[in-house]
């Protein structure tokens, strides 16, 4: 297949393009990095520039392309969420989105599938009960974050093309995102949850993040929403005792709510809050979890070659 990815230069992007190269597609990472060259050493890769906004040139490998992948968009947990940060954080996704779909109204031959990127973020905190794809919206930040950014990417469906929504749990990789994070006061010896500590805590191993992408894409009866998270659900506690056990370090070491409250803002929310999720349709259509146990996808991530994911 061709395969247009936005956002590839990213954490998620990075091992999606490694894995569809090494399974013999072909690549075109659209890239707002203009240090980035548009050749590549690697025949099947290739770079064009894009502003994740308008119009360009980068609309001809949409043309003729089978799927397109879209992971574009800040990080949410960067900076505190001002009014502007927060406008910032929503203009980077559903412009990208907007500007892709506009690409492939223009396109003389569709893509098939559109695979973009969302978050459980989506339900908004769900104290009890499973999460399901059928489950409605929060009415909180990420919720109205995720709501706009699938309608964007649901606009493509107008020309037949496939939808498919990836609504991620944190996606565990030691070299970025939220595990990244958690690991220096673990490694401090200060390590422990955050918060109550009951909070629900959606995680996936990177590997099974990746490998759900390409199930999605390969698999026409994938489209909509899709749950992305083991189908293990761990509570904040629960996520620490296994990361402290693998490390070898302790994990009682509380983060109190107002703490974090006071040095985060609503921001902390993304650490606070959180959902059981379950992912139904993934595993309705025969998708099989490589790492569907937290204590194995920890050992798998910090233990493989001896390394302590350093
Ligand atoms: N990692 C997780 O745990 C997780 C969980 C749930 C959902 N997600 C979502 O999945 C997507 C990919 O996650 P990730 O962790 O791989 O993100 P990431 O490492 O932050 O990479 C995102 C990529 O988006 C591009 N980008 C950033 N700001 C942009 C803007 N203003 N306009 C256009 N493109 C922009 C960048 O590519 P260039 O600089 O090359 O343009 C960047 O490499 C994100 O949208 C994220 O919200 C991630």
């Amino acid at each position: 297949m061709k395969i247009v990815i936005a956002g590839a230069t990213g954490l998620i992007g990075k091992l999606l393009t490694k894995t569809l190269l090494n399974s013999g597609h072909s690549v075109v990472v659209l890239t707002r990095n203009a240090e980035l060259p548009t050749t590549s050493s690697q025949p099947l890769l290739h770079f064009d520039h894009w502003d994740g906004k308008g119009e360009g040139s980068w609309h001809c490998h949409i043309d003729h392309a089978d799927a397109v992948v879209n992971l574009a968009g800040e990080s949410l947990g960067a900076n505190r969420w001002t009014k502007s940060r927060k406008r910032a954080l929503i203009s980077s996704r559903v412009d990208p989105t907007a500007s892709i779909v506009n690409a492939m109204k223009a396109a003389t031959a569709k893509p098939r599938v559109f695979v973009n990127a969302s978050a459980v973020g989506y339900y908004g905190p769900v104290e009890e009960g499973d999460v399901t794809e059928d489950n409605q919206a929060g009415d909180d930040f990420t919720s109205t974050l995720c709501v706009e950014w699938e309608q964007a990417a649901l606009g493509a469906m107008a020309f037949g093309v496939r939808v498919v929504l990836l609504r991620s749990g944190i996606v565990l990789d030691p070299r970025g995102g939220a595990l990244q994070k958690m690991l220096l006061p673990f490694r401090l010896f200060a390590g422990g949850p955050l918060g109550s500590g009951d909070q629900w805590l959606p995680w996936i191993h990177r590997e099974d993040e990746v490998r759900a992408i390409c199930f999605s894409l390969e698999n026409e009866r994938v489209s909509g929403p899709v749950n992305l998270a083991s189908p293990e659900s761990v509570t904040m506690r629960d996520f620490c005792v296994a990361l402290g056990k693998t490390l070898r370090r302790p994990s009682g070491l509380r983060v109190p709510t107002f703490v974090l409250r006071a040095l985060l803002g609503e921001m902390a929310d993304i650490v606070l809050t959180g959902q059981r999720v379950v992912p139904k349709k993934l595993l309705q259509e025969g998708f099989k979890f490589r790492f569907p146990d937290l204590k194995d996808a920890l050992e798998n991530l910090f233990r493989k070659n001896g390394t302590l994911g350093r």
